[in-house]
């Protein structure tokens, strides 16, 4: 089984959150299951600078308004993976966000950026490219990439089956129907059975429409995206899939997230061995200017700061968790970059609370790994989560997870309650409603436990024990790959379903 990626970002190159921590890791869980998978990537600077034995393999000459497109070939030199990368200065060799520009806005040509993206995914999928490589199956990640499956649709006689995976559907890649012309498709997509969602061009719903099947990151937001609450206007195209969605776990890359091989923390530990973990938390206090308190419940936040994250509810929640809770001794730390109004609020907390609450507005991998090991609880109150990452490595490290009850944050976490906690099944806790004081509540019943080192003990070793390897994840995709590949016409389809 041949397979390519087709994606914006991959760990450890360019990551603005969980999607590159998937494409870095899901492929060598893909080998190790016998398939031959290969990826392509958009040229950004850190993206080349990451390869080894790159080699042109074709030229592709003035495309989506770069004067030059030369697809190249190589292996990343952090684990040997190969990846194709599609070269096009004019558009990929910018620094900084893969998405936006320094003033914080859409590159104003994402659409070509992307549109090439997918362009050239589709093109090597049909064998064109690569005289000596194509894949049986290209899965397709996120609305960065999505268009691939549009351009495979439009091109009879490609015979590859394509995979969507939905990493987020709040967003969806939206542009002006103006600018439909640039994508070198047919007018025929420009209605709602294709490409046009309320008046504008969706590069989601290329992959919606187009991809053979669709999938999302855990089996709870499969069943939410197809509900008003949940499908950001697309719910509608998500029930007409019906049985074509599927949701498969994200899992933990353990060569990255391992607290006894963690180069990056102040002291390994393990599940037999968990003193480390207390020298983690006496130096994240230290770095983090909270008061050195080995008994003071420690809560973090790894994050990016956007609505989705529920963080405005630590910020409702954080007074009454300050004076109220237990003895008065809850400290928070915070990590993470994005909302202005949401850093300063942080930032304001942290000088009203100093000492207790500390603030880290910058995107910074050792310190999140720091902050794993070092905290006693992981906040995840999430209004939406299609998996989430962060509680998983939580769960890794000992670090017990406070999550809303959502998404893949519910597929992963198991609440104590009396019987769970009876039949040693807990492993956090969770929260329904998204407001402060049912998230301040679920905080109140971690620090009751904490309180209790035998309960808490019980769940950090219940966590730790957790297996989400991605060995699971990579059985399902397999089946889900041979699935797509009987499905796939003798000739491509030119319209969507
Ligand atoms: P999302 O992809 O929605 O941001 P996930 O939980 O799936 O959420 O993945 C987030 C990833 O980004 C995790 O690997 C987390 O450690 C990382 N992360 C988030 N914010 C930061 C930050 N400020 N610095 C370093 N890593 C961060
Ligand atoms: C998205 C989601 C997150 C998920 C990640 C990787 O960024 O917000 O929940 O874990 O993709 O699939």
């Amino acid at each position: 089984m041949r397979v390519l990626f087709a994606a914006a970002e991959v760990f450890p190159l360019v990551k603005t959150g969980g999607l590159a921590d998937v494409v870095g890791a899901l492929p060598e869980a893909l080998v190790a299951g016998g398939a031959d998978v290969r990826l392509i990537l958009p040229g950004l600077p850190a993206i080349l600078a990451g390869m080894e034995q790159l080699a042109p393999v074709c030229e592709l000459g003035a495309m989506f308004g770069a004067g030059r497109v030369t697809l190249r070939l190589g292996r990343m030199a952090h684990n040997g993976v190969q990846a194709y990368i599609v070269d096009a200065p004019y558009l990929y060799r910018r620094t900084g966000n893969p998405y936006l520009a320094q003033d914080g806005k859409d590159w104003p040509d994402n659409l070509q950026r992307f549109a090439l993206l997918g362009w050239a995914a589709a093109h090597l999928a049909a064998g064109e490219l690569d005289p000596g490589w194509a894949p049986d199956v290209l899965h397709v990640h996120d609305w960065h990439a999505a268009m691939a499956c549009a351009y495979v649709a439009s091109h009879p006689g490609g015979g590859v089956a394509t995979v969507f995976t939905i990493h987020n559907l709040a967003y969806q890649g939206l542009f002006s129907m103006d600018d439909f012309h640039l994508l070198g498709l047919s007018s025929r997509l420009k209605v709602s059975q294709g490409l046009e969602y309320h008046g504008l061009l969706s590069f989601m719903k290329a992959g919606l429409k187009f991809a053979h099947r669709v999938t999302t990151v855990s089996p709870t937001y499969a069943r939410e995206i197809a509900t008003e609450e949940f499908g950001c206007g697309l719910d509608g195209v998500i029930r007409a899939l019906g049985g074509q969605v599927s949701g498969i776990l994200n899992g933990v890359d353990h060569a990255v997230w391992n607290p006894a091989q963690d180069t990056q923390i102040a002291h390994t530990y393990s599940a037999k061995a968990l003193e480390g973990k207390s020298q983690c938390k006496t130096a994240l206090q230290q770095e983090m200017g909270l008061r050195v308190d080995a008994k003071a419940p420690l809560f973090a936040v790894v994050s990016r700061l956007t609505s989705q994250k529920g963080l405005d509810l630590v910020l409702a929640a954080l007074p009454d968790l300050l004076q109220g809770t237990a003895d008065g001794s809850f400290q928070l730390a915070v990590q993470g970059n994005g909302d202005p109004d949401l850093e300063a609020a942080f930032t304001a907390a942290a000088q009203r609370y100093p000492g207790r609450v500390a603030v880290r507005l910058r995107y910074d991998e050792p310190l999140a790994h720091r902050m794993m090991a070092g905290a006693d609880a992981m906040l995840v109150p999430s209004r939406f989560e299609p998996c989430g990452l962060t509680q998983l490595y939580a769960l890794c490290y000992g670090t017990v997870p406070v999550v809303r009850c959502v998404g893949g944050l519910a597929d992963t976490v198991v609440d104590a309650t009396p019987q769970s906690l009876e039949t040693d099944t807990a492993t956090g806790f969770q929260f329904g409603p998204a407001t402060a004081p049912a998230l301040a509540d679920a905080i109140a019943r971690a620090v009751q436990a904490y309180r209790q080192p035998a309960q808490w003990r019980q769940l950090m070793l219940r966590g730790m024990a957790q297996d989400f390897s991605w060995q699971a994840a990579a059985g399902q995709y397999l089946a889900l790959y041979d699935a797509a590949r009987q499905s796939v016409p003798a000739f491509g389809r030119l319209t969507g379903g």
